[in-house]
């Protein structure tokens, strides 16, 4: 199929949240392909704009920062810095990396809603929501916890139920909870502004499911099921105090939503580069804009954002929006809150020089129509078979040789046998086949296609077997090595939007003092007969088995602490602590509570007095451990009677991940009765 040619190419990749680094899901589903499919149209020589940025806004951000005791500013800050500093060692070449929280962003945001608002294109609608009265805030979306209807999982959010992967309303959640305060939620009107998707759903059906058929299949597919759905209108705003405030009358309090500013960072972050010529990357039908994003983002790109820009009117469209569905872990989902990730800045430190292989291990395994799994022995595999055994060995051995024999210089070529132009012919249909891959977004196949003139080129050396030769004819020598080092230099262009770290390093040993355009792909000579090469250097070294089990082990162990931690509770105020008489005692006498296994009756002195507690630890202490030990006790707790004896107050307790019962021990010598607060 023949391609349009576009004046310019406006790429955008999903803008991560700033709460928290990236991992490898976040990589090969959106960040890995968008930067090769960027590298290849930069090699062709196209006008490329690569835009990414940090996604601020948003309640989970407003969350951690509670949690954490730190304002959502200080997180955004953090993780910004992080992520941008991680994708540029990687070698993700954004043109523009910014933030929704620049200036330019607000004032974008701001001046888009305002025309959508100030042209009737929403809905105004006060409807009542839920509420805290305790923290006096309203709850939007992960502010409020409950259980999930669809599935009974506890912890669900109002936006959406993690276990089973509803998207949810927090109307449905069953016997829903703040998640601020932990009271019940009540239910207060409140004014908010809405798309209403529903008027756009025509002319969506005709954009996409006529117009698009050339989408992914998941893509296409998961768009015709919300058209099919009907498509209700979309709240843009929210109660809240984190994000562009609401720029119209009555929006006093209010944010847009962070899927309404979200997207029109890719705008901001265009206008921040080029703050006099963005307009022809977003308005002129000549430029071709491709949204890179993940299986979760398809909605806001294909749906919601593609309804903002033409109720706006002036902008193009999408013109692809490639998505991937997601990448597993050792054949587990990739959690954040469990841990079970490989973090893209622990990678970095702990396998310095090994970003190429990381690049190509997610591009080989990129989860371009299904799930896909990462696991450990496959990155060794890959490293070790393809990456060492086929490309670092076909460059090796052919620069080594070259040095053996000429000095490091290029041969010159004699004679082709009818072998070498069988091997010769089969390279002029690679680069067609590599844009054609690439051109469609099928990044596997292409990383396959560039590999394979590695692995023709080892076949070659293999069957003609220069080393051999040497003894007889040097000149047949002269034209396999020629050929060889024409393949790789070949290579430098094939494998630079995957592996860029590497061609360049090629290049130096091939002494190519800069990239070679895609358009010399099919030259036969691409290094002059005489042109002296460098020593060579290893491409790739071997990853041994202690590498990987490390990784391993490190996954496992983390994961598990993380998983036996017990979830956090809602968050409490001073008064609630304060309502507790903690303080510090001693235990006076110990003794088994008969014919039980588990209670300890303990008489202790309290400063205010000396009573008697009954506790469950007489698995983890003997009468006589506690005996004369300091303790800190719940001197309030109302009494209870347990098997026959008044327990007046309560033991407090440390409870190892596991189950098993510590006693806290204040510090020595600390008087009885002394407050614990
Ligand atoms: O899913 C996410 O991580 C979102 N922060 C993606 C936003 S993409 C764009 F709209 F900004
Ligand atoms: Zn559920």
């Amino acid at each position: 199929m023949m391609h349009k040619e576009y004046k310019r190419y406006l790429i955008t990749s999903a803008l991560p949240y700033a709460n928290g680094p990236i991992h490898i899901g976040h990589l090969a589903g959106v960040y890995i392909p968008a930067d090769i499919y960027v590298r290849y149209l930069r090699l062709r020589g196209r006008k490329v704009c690569f835009v990414g940025g940090s996604d601020e806004h948003g309640v989970p951000i407003t969350i951690k920062a509670r949690q954490l005791g730190i304002t959502p500013q200080d997180i955004v800050d953090k993780y910004h810095v992080q992520i941008k500093e991680s994708f540029s060692r990687l070698g993700i070449t954004f043109d523009i990396y910014s933030r929704t929280t620049s200036k330019i962003h607000y004032k974008t945001a701001s001046d888009f809603f305002k025309k959508l608002y100030n042209e009737g294109k929403f809905l105004e609608k006060e409807n009542e929501q839920y509420f805290d009265p305790q923290a006096n805030v309203f709850l939007a979306d992960r502010y409020i916890t409950g259980t999930c209807p669809r599935c009974g999982h506890k912890g669900a959010y109002g936006d959406q139920c993690e276990k089973c992967g509803s998207t949810l309303s927090p109307e449905e959640l069953i016997e829903p909870r703040s998640s601020i305060s932990g009271s019940i939620p009540e239910k207060r009107k409140t004014k908010h502004w809405y798309l209403p998707l529903d008027r756009y759903e025509s002319w969506l059906r005709k954009w996409i499911l006529e117009d698009h058929k050339e989408w992914k299949p998941n893509v296409y597919g998961q768009c015709k099921s919300w058209l099919d759905n009907g498509l209700q209108p979309r709240a843009v705003s929210r109660d809240l105090d984190w994000g562009v405030p609401v720029p119209v009358e009555g929006g006093e309090g209010k944010v847009l939503y962070v899927w309404f500013d979200a997207p029109i960072g890719y705008i901001s972050n265009t206008i921040e580069l080029f703050p006099d010529t963005w307009e022809e990357w977003w308005k002129d039908e000549n430029t071709k804009m491709v949204h890179f994003i993940g299986k979760d983002n398809i909605v806001f790109h294909c749906i919601v954002f593609p309804c903002m820009l033409k109720a706006h009117g002036g902008y193009i469209l999408p013109e692809n929006v490639p998505a991937n569905e997601f990448l597993n872990l050792e054949g587990e989902k990739i959690s954040t809150s469990r841990n079970w990730a490989v973090w893209l800045h622990e990678y970095l430190e702990e396998l310095p020089g090994k970003e190429d292989v990381l690049r190509y291990t997610l591009c080989s395994t990129m989860p371009e129509t299904k799930d896909n799994d990462f696991t450990w022995k496959d990155f060794q595999a890959r490293n070790n078979n393809e990456l060492v055994a086929i490309l670092g060995n076909f460059v090796n051995r052919a620069v080594v040789l070259t040095h053996k024999y000429f000095n490091g210089c290029v041969p010159a070529t004699s004679t082709r046998t009818d072998y070498d132009k069988e091997i010769m012919g089969l390279i002029p249909g690679t680069a067609a086949t590599l844009e054609d891959h690439l051109e469609h977004y099928r990044f596997r196949d292409a990383l396959k296609e560039a590999m394979n003139l590695a692995r023709l080129g080892n076949k070659y050396l293999a069957d003609t077997e220069p080393w051999k030769v040497a003894k007889t004819d040097m000149e047949r020598v002269g034209t396999i090595l020629n050929f060889s080092l024409q393949l790789c230099a070949r290579l430098t262009i094939a494998l630079d939007p995957f592996l860029p770290f590497t061609t360049e390093k090629l290049r130096n040993i091939l002494n190519i003092p800069a990239a070679m355009p895609w358009k010399d792909f099919d030259r036969e000579a691409l290094l002059q007969e005489g042109h002296q090469l460098n020593q060579p250097v290893l491409l790739f070294d071997k990853i041994d088995d202690a590498t990987i089990e490390t990784q391993i082990e490190k996954l496992k162990k983390t994961e598990t602490e993380k998983k036996d931690v017990a979830t956090a509770l809602p968050e409490c105020t001073i008064d609630n602590f304060e309502k507790m008489d903690i303080r510090v005692a001693t235990v006076l006498q110990a003794e088994r509570v008969p014919k039980t296994e588990k209670l300890l009756k303990l008489k202790i002195d309290t400063g205010l007095d000396q009573r008697v507690i009954v506790s469950g630890i007489a698995q983890y202490y003997s009468p006589e451990e506690m005996t004369g030990r300091q303790i800190c006790i719940l001197a309030n707790l109302a009494p209870r009677t347990i098997r026959g004896i008044v327990s007046q107050g309560m033991i407090l307790m440390a409870k190892e991940p596991g189950g098993k019962m510590r006693v806290i021990s204040p510090e020595e010598g600390i008087t009885n009765g002394a407050i614990i607060g």
